[in-house]
């Protein structure tokens, strides 16, 4: 699977000091109030598991499972719940956990679905940020690292479903991915 990465961008040392510095952020902004974290599937799982763990505060978690992908190294701009029933939402501080911000359509609409439901507050937090330009206004509270418009994989983040185990984060090499 290394062999696949064209380059290495952050290994497994880097992703754990940076997950340590953004766990502390959320802690102290936090403190005493009780969080739900709400993780959107599949991306997220791992930097979730590192994450939450180390934030020692009560909190809740759910999760939330959406496709925008379909495969490609592209979003294809409509996005699906593929839950009919919702995490649970009203009167809570929300935090979501989302593996990457790319063009920003996942988390907007994540984002205006969850408001509906009236939570106390709402926050996002990504694990990565393509440094690019989106059509829709999105913001991230809490973002582990800023990436150029590369296609990324390794640490719950996929092509076509794989190298979601790799514990680093690098760039596919670009024959790999299909026209
Ligand atoms: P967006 O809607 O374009 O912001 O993209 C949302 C989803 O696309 C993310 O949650 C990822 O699952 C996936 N994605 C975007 N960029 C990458 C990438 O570089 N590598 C792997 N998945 C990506
Ligand atoms: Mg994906």
């Amino acid at each position: 699977m290394q062999d696949d990465l064209e380059r290495t961008l952050f290994d497994e040392a880097t992703i754990m000091a940076r997950l340590d510095e953004i766990a502390a952020e959320i802690v102290q902004d936090y403190g005493d109030r009780e969080l739900t974290v709400i993780a959107i599937l599949n991306g997220s799982l791992i930097f979730m598991a590192d994450l939450l763990r180390r934030i020692p505060l009560p909190l809740k978690l759910d999760c939330l499972s959406v496709a925008s992908y379909h495969g490609g190294t592209k979003s294809s701009g409509e996005v699906v719940f593929k839950q009919l029933i919702l995490p649970e939402v009203a009167g809570r501080h929300i935090l979501i956990l989302d593996d990457i911000l790319d063009s920003g359509l996942t988390l907007n609409s994540i984002r205006r679905r969850l408001e509906k439901a009236k939570p106390l507050s709402l926050r996002v937090c990504v694990l990565l940020e393509k440094r690019i330009v989106r059509s829709v206004p999105v913001k991230a509270d809490y973002v582990g690292f800023e990436i150029g418009n590369e296609f990324v994989v390794g640490y719950g983040l996929d092509y076509m479903e794989r190298y979601r185990n790799l514990p680093c984060i690098g760039v596919l090499r670009k024959e790999l991915i299909a026209p």
